[in-house]
Order: structure tokens, then sequence, then C-alpha cells
């Protein structure tokens, strides 16, 4: 622990305690009364969740564990980025594309290396700088593969992690090759026990004789989460762990529609083998090799325990071309409902069969569906025709589903009515706090409410601390309307901070190849999701300041008031709480504050802002106490 650290956690805890008395008060004093006897309405234990898709490298170059970058090898104006030729000594190699040769009907493309000279001492080949890097710790077996085509006997190919500040190999094998068509080869790298952690290495895969090699899907795994063979990163699945998050809507965004129907989310195109899987422009600017696919999103819900919401694509994409309702549409409804039953059917059917093949025999758990993804921006205004469409057809086969419409349809027919509607909403701090009254008044009469995404965005790449109050503030209002709102994800979730690496400032989670940072709106996040009753009871403030919010809502199984108190304001904020029914008792206190709202964290500097623990002692029902300037509080109280 730091010094900071330490000073604040004293500071907080004489706050905690004693109320500031001593400090010049310009807000309040409030009063807040809670009578957690009298339930308002009860709060949806699924409201806290995630959204994700592919952008800011979210998957390749994030969360899909895979070390290669350009792991299909495609070929832009400059080669194959990410890739460079080796040649050792005074070998010579050259390297090109082949677009007439591949391993399999989805990647019938590959790079040619063409030695002229090698040698043992000089060997010449390829070489991959990873995402940015390549994370590498010691004591480790990277699993390895790729699909290689050879003309003539030319050795063994030799691959080697080696950092890129020493040249030191850090770990190395032989992968025999024998010539002849494409074959599929594999390959351990095992680190030794003096490795030094770091993200600065790369791959080099070289042959120490002259000759032809094509190359394809050259593959570098490290240990994932739960050991899953084609699997996420374990820092980063630690981190998502610790939201507990309740539902994953899955796989977008914009990511869901593409920016043409052609290069939408293809989901048939994103199962099986690796190898049969062909890939696709993503519309946040890069390429996807879809081995972070539906079967792998739906991996990840299982290991986090989140149920998946998931998006259908509904015939929109975001240049503009749409499919008209009717029989054009029908391929793509016909497509959604396939889609269900690969994720909910069981083996007795076709595509629940398929699931199983692919290594997933159970069904998984599914009760949303997202039809389409904010399709108040097509412009042909054909979403309520393709939403009833899809609507009926899903209903009819899946009538237990709950359909959520991604814009606010009304419908002449009472079966293609929405269940739930998805309401985005990107605002500065200040215009989030003054959003927290948005849904007071709603009408509770319609469908539900899904905020599919949210953020207080000022700050880049990830939020800072006033983009964390202002994200505080909106989840006191979500939990004071999840009579209405039973859904809530904040977007986008990760980025890779590395140059290029991020399309949308502002994003919960930061990283590269080798470390993880929560912003401090992810910790506001994982200490409201870690922190929620299932009751809200009746309470009311008076005189509090602008920028003060607050929730109360009880666990009526753990008998516990938690509270989260939210001072946005840089002045503290006085309070006299009346909270009925409450006794002597130790209340534990979570902290998090920034002394300005520029102040945030970083890579370099990650835990700057981060939660501090203190304990507060409860004399009975009415107590008094402070809330710091800037600062966000959640304070569990028992209950008798
Ligand atoms: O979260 C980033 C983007 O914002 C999503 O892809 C899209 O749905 C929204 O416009």
């Amino acid at each position: 622990m730091n010094t900071f650290r330490l000073t604040r956690l004293a500071l907080v805890t004489t706050l905690a305690v004693s109320g500031l008395a001593a400090c010049s008060a310009q807000n309040g004093p409030a009063t807040l009364t809670i009578d957690p006897s009298q339930i308002a309405h009860p709060v949806s234990r699924h409201l806290y969740g995630l959204m994700t898709e592919e952008i800011n490298h979210s998957y390749e170059g994030g969360l899909y564990a895979e070390m290669v970058s350009n792991r299909t090898l495609r070929w832009s104006w400059s080669g194959p980025e990410g890739w460079m030729l080796v040649q050792r000594g005074n070998s010579v190699a050259a390297m090109d594309s082949d677009k007439t040769t591949g391993p399999s009907a989805a990647l019938p493309y590959s790079v040619r290396l063409t030695v002229d000279a090698a040698t043992p001492a000089n060997p010449a080949g390829l070489a991959n700088h990873g995402w940015w890097g390549m994370a590498v710790r010691p004591h480790t077996t990277y699993h390895g593969s790729l699909y290689a085509k050879v003309s003539n006997d030319i050795g063994p190919l030799t691959a080697e992690l080696i950092s890129d500040a020493t040249g030191e190999v850090l770990a190395k094998a032989e992968v025999p090759l024998h010539a002849g068509d494409w074959s599929r080869y594999e390959y351990s790298l095992t680190t030794a026990a003096d490795v030094k952690y770091s993200g600065a290495n790369h791959l080099e895969l070289t042959v120490a004789k002259p000759g032809t090699l094509w190359l394809q899907l050259v593959s570098l795994m490290p240990p994932t989460y739960h050991d899953r063979p084609n699997g996420t990163r374990i820092d980063l699945m630690e981190r998502l762990a610790a939201m507990h998050p309740a539902f994953l809507r899955m796989p977008g965004g914009n990511y869901l529609e593409g920016d043409t129907i052609a290069e939408r989310f293809d989901w048939k195109k994103t199962i099986g083998p690796i190898v049969d899987r062909p890939g696709h422009q993503a519309p946040w600017s890069y390429w996807s090799t879809d081995g972070f696919g539906l079967l792998e999103f739906l991996d990840w819900c299982e290991d986090l325990k989140m149920e998946p919401l998931l998006a259908v694509y509904a015939g929109y994409s975001l240049h503009g071309e749409h499919v008209n309702p009717g029989k054009d549409l029908e391929p793509y409804v016909q497509d959604a409902i396939d889609e269900i039953e690969y994720v909910t059917g069981d083996t007795s059917t076709k595509w629940g069969a398929q699931r199983a093949r692919d290594g997933h025999p159970a069904p998984f758990t599914l009760h949303y569906i997202e039809i389409g993804n904010e399709d108040e921006f097509d412009r042909s205004h054909s979403y309520p025709g393709r939403f009833a469409q899809f609507a009926l057809a899903l209903r009819k086969a899946y009538p237990q589903l709950k359909l959520i419409a991604t814009d606010p349809v009304t419908q002449a027919d009472p079966g293609a009515q929405p269940d739930v509607i998805d309401d985005h909403y990107y605002k500065s701090p200040a215009q989030m706090f003054d959003l927290v009254k948005h849904y007071d008044d709603a009408p509770r009469t319609g469908p539900k409410v899904f905020v599919g995404e949210w953020a207080t965005r000022s700050a880049s790449p990830t939020p800072d601390m006033g983009d964390a109050l202002g994200d505080a503030a909106w989840m006191t209002s979500l939990e004071r309307n999840s009579d209405l709102i039973i859904m809530a994800s904040y977007a986008p979730l990760l980025v890779n901070v590395n140059p290029g690496g991020m399309q949308w400032p502002t994003d919960l989670i930061g990283y590269d190849a080798s470390r993880t940072y929560g912003s401090p709106s992810y910790y506001a996040q994982v200490l409201f999701s870690n922190h929620l009753g299932d009751e809200w009871p009746k309470s009311s403030i008076e005189n509090a300041g602008p920028r003060f919010f607050y929730s109360a809502t009880v666990d009526s199984q753990t008998k516990t008031l938690h509270l989260k108190l939210v001072n946005a304001s840089d002045k503290p904020q006085p309070l006299t709480l009346n909270i009925n029914g409450v006794e002597a008792a130790e209340a534990a206190v979570s902290s998090l504050h920034g002394a300005s709202f520029e102040a945030t964290n970083t890579i370099e500097n990650p835990e700057f802002i981060h939660p501090v623990q203190s304990r507060l002692r409860v004399h009975g029902p009415q107590m008094e106490h402070t809330v710091p300037p800037m600062t966000i509080q959640v304070i569990d109280i028992p209950l008798r």
C-alpha cells in the first residue's frame, strides 16, 4: 500500500466516523429519511450487466487470448500487418501474398515464404509482433499451432519467443515439417522460472534451409481463464468477474449490424473449427478473425455466470442498407430462429446438435432477445415492419422469450409489441447529473426499459473521477427506477490503450498486452453492483445540494440496507440520516474519492483512484454523517 493510499484511508475513516464537523460545509445540511420496513418496489436482480462488441480491440488484441496479431496473414498495401521478414546473417528470403492456396475454403489464401539462402546459424522466416507486444510470463507454457504447405525438405520450423529489449530467446520449440500439401502443426513454448514478466516480446518462425513454405492461421495461446482452449485472457476476466455482472448483451452494438449487410455479424460463419471461419471486416475499422465467435461469447457467459442477452441481426446496417419486411427479410428471421436454437436447443435439434459438435452439448439459458441495434438510425423507417416480422416469428417459435426493441415501436398487432425498449445515453458529467430524474415520472404502463448502452464521457481513453461521479449519480436513478428499468449495461467496456487501439474514447477498462486497469467508473460500478438489494424502500431527502444523489436498497435475505451516497460537488455534504428501525451497529463503508474531476487512473498509475474500506459506528435510527466532496460512498447497514 503506498503512502497516498494510507493517508486517504485515514482521512476517509475520520470523515466517515466523525462527520467532518470542522470543515466549511457549504452544502446542506440535508436530511435523508429511509423506512426499510416500507417497500416501494422490487429491484431487478439483473440490473447490472455487460455490453461489449469488437471495438477498441476488445477481443482481437483484448479479451480473446490469441497473442498473434493478424494470424490469418491478411495482406494490405504494405504487406501483412503485424508481420516482418526475418533474415539473420547472410540469409536471403522474401515473402509475398498467395491468393491461390490456403488450408480451407474459408481461408483460401496464405503468405508464401521463399528462402533462397539459410543455415542453422543464419535462419530466415517471419516475425509477429503481437497486439502491440506479447505478454510473456516466467514458468509458463504457451500452446501454438499453424497451417503450412511445404515445397521441399526445408527442415524443421523453429518457433521462438524473443524479448524485444534484449533479443534473448525466452522459449524455443522445433516443429518438424513434412513436404507436401496443407497440414496443421502444433508447438509448445515453455519459459524458464527466471524470465521477467513483460509485454515487449515477439514470436519468430524460422527455417534453416532454402525452400518454399506457405503459412496460414498462426496461433499462440497463453493459459486462459478456466483453461478453455480457444479462450480468454485471465487478467481481464478477473476484472470483469469482480463486477458480478448478471448478463452480457452480445454481440453488439454496431458490430452486430456491420457497415453493410455483408459485413454483419453472420453468426453461422463464427462457429466451428477456427480454420473454417473466414472472418469479416468489423465496423470499427479493423478485421475480425471471428476466433471469438458465437460459442466463445456463450462460454464467456458461462465462465462469469452471466446470462446471454442475444441481439439478432434485424436487416439494417450502418451505411444505410436495409432489408424490406416481407419475403426479403425471411432468411434473416430464419437465421435468428436458428441462432436461438444454437444457443438453447437440445442435442436433438439441428443447431443444438451443431453446438454439441462444437464442444458444448448443454444448452444455455436465454430469456431476452434484442431485435437489431439503434434502428432509429434507419432512414428507410422500416423498423416497425421488420420488428413485427421478427416478433411474430420468434414468439411463435419461442413463446417464452422476452423481446427487446431498439426504438419505441408501436404495433397494431398485439402479438408484435415489444416487452422491453433499449435506451442509450452517452453524456457529459453535467448532462448526466441532469438526466438522473429522467425516468422518475416515466409511465409504468408500457414496455420495460433496458438501458443497453450508457456512459458519462469526458475523459480518454478511460473515464476520470468526474465521469465516475456522473455514472454513480446515474446508477442511483437506475436503482430508484428499477421497477421500470430491468437491466442496464455501460458501453464500451474495453479499450486497448496502445496508439491506434482505440476507436471510441471513454471506455471502462484499459489494457495493453501485459497489464490491465480499472477506471474510476469501473470501481464505481463494482461498488454499485456488489452492494445491491432486491427492494427499494420508501425514502425522501430534503435540502441536499444540487449534485448530491443517493440510493437505498434493502437486501431481504441478508437484512442489509445498502446506502449509496454520491457527492459530485466540491463541497462536503452534511447529512442527518433517519433510518427507521436501525439499532446500534457497525456499518462497512467503501469510499471512492478523487481530488478533482480530472483525477484518474492510467495504465502507468492504475490504482491512483480506488475504493477504500472503513467502518462506521451507527448509534441508532438517527445519526449525523458527512459525505466528503467528489466522493462516492457505499454504506452497508445491518437491519434488525
Ligand atoms: O458503444 C459504442 C457504439 O455506440 C455502439 O456500437 C452503438 O450501438 C452506439 O452507437
